[in-house]
């Protein structure tokens, strides 16, 4: 995976995050007095990738014993990990210099209110000898007296800048053809989140050279699923949310009408208490409006409010 080959491991290499790395090699010239930390912002923005280079500059060669990462996808009751931060930092393994442990506590914000009080406690109980590295999406996600114990850094999204520069770069170390325009296009439909744009960068290049029509095929797919979402809101009534998800998927993404009519076809013939028959008849008319150059966007609406429709008719029976 190119987000994991090509994630920077020392601060250093990063891209951009020009502040943060600057504040974080002061506080790292004297590591002992170095706080907690609390690292917020969008999704791929760098947060946890920053944590491990920030580990790793710190315990260097003996990361792997004296650090503990804790992310979303393990237990993440506080008995858990207090029992495990607590098997963890009381270990008096002395042989080496390290200054302190490291628990790198992912996304952060996942955790419930009661969850982070006893979190704090935690944290305090085992400051001496352990520092602890927080991310999460919003600082005020997280409690009070957790900020106030860890110096926060905010990340942004990366710039359009940044991201065009940062895949060329990969695609010329993954000797892949690639025009700008296509980079440019990963940028726009990934908003800044970098890790969606390498993602679908790797995706497109698995079906050939990066140009603006392997990108668009490649996203497209990755919609598949809202067209699904679009349905499912007509069907139960909420028009307006179907509306807004039709517009982006034909204006933002590009997916073609044939297509989404297509789509929308295999979708609604699964959508629970619709009129297969019916539907059959209403999808045909509108496949040859189409065909015979009606235009797409208000057709598809109109569709949309037809299977509304259907929504209802099945409540009613
Ligand atoms: N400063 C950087 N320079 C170059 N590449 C980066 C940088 N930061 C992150 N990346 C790349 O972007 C990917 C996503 O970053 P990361 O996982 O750190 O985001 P995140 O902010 O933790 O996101 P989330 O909130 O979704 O967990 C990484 O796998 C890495 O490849
Ligand atoms: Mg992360």
């Amino acid at each position: 995976m190119w987000v994991e080959k090509y994630r920077p491991a020392k601060l250093s290499e990063m891209v951009n995050q020009a502040d943060a790395v600057s504040r974080l090699s002061a506080l790292l010239k004297k590591p002992q007095d170095m706080p907690h930390l609390l690292f917020t912002g969008p999704p791929g923005s760098g947060k946890t990738t920053m944590a491990s280079a920030v580990t790793a500059e710190i315990l260097g060669q003996y990361w792997r014993d004296f650090s503990l990462e804790l992310n979303a996808s393990d237990e993440r009751g506080i008995d858990t990990i207090r029992q495990r931060i607590k098997v963890f930092a009381s270990h008096t393994d002395r042989r080496v210099e390290v200054p302190f442990r490291v628990v790198l506590l992912d996304e952060a914000d996942n955790m419930t209110h009661d969850a982070q009080t006893a979190l704090r406690r935690i944290m305090e109980e085992f400051s001496a000898g352990t520092r602890f590295i927080l991310t999460a999406n919003y600082a005020s996600s997280i409690i009070e007296p957790i900020q106030s114990r860890c110096a926060i850094f905010r990340f942004s999204r990366f710039s359009k800048e940044d991201v065009v520069n940062h895949l060329g770069s990969v695609c010329r170390k993954e000797k892949t053809r690639y025009t700008e325009g296509a980079l440019a296009l990963v940028y726009e439909l990934s908003g800044g989140d970098l890790r969606q744009a390498l993602n679908q960068l790797q995706a497109a290049a698995s079906i050939g050279p990066v140009d603006e029509q392997n990108v668009k095929r490649i996203f497209v797919s990755a919609k598949r699923g809202s067209v699904k979402e679009m349905v499912q809101h007509a069907v139960r009534g909420d028009f307006q949310k179907a509306r807004e998800m039709l517009a982006e998927l034909l204006f933002v993404y590009g997916v073609s009408e044939t297509d989404l009519l297509k789509y929308i076809n295999e979708d609604a013939s699964e959508a629970k208490g619709v009129d297969q028959a019916e539907l059959a008849k209403v999808m045909a008319e509108y496949d040859y409006r189409l065909i015979q150059g009606a235009h797409p966007e208000i057709q598809l609406t109109a569709l949309l409010a037809e299977l509304g429709v259907f929504g209802r008719k099945a409540e009613r029976a």
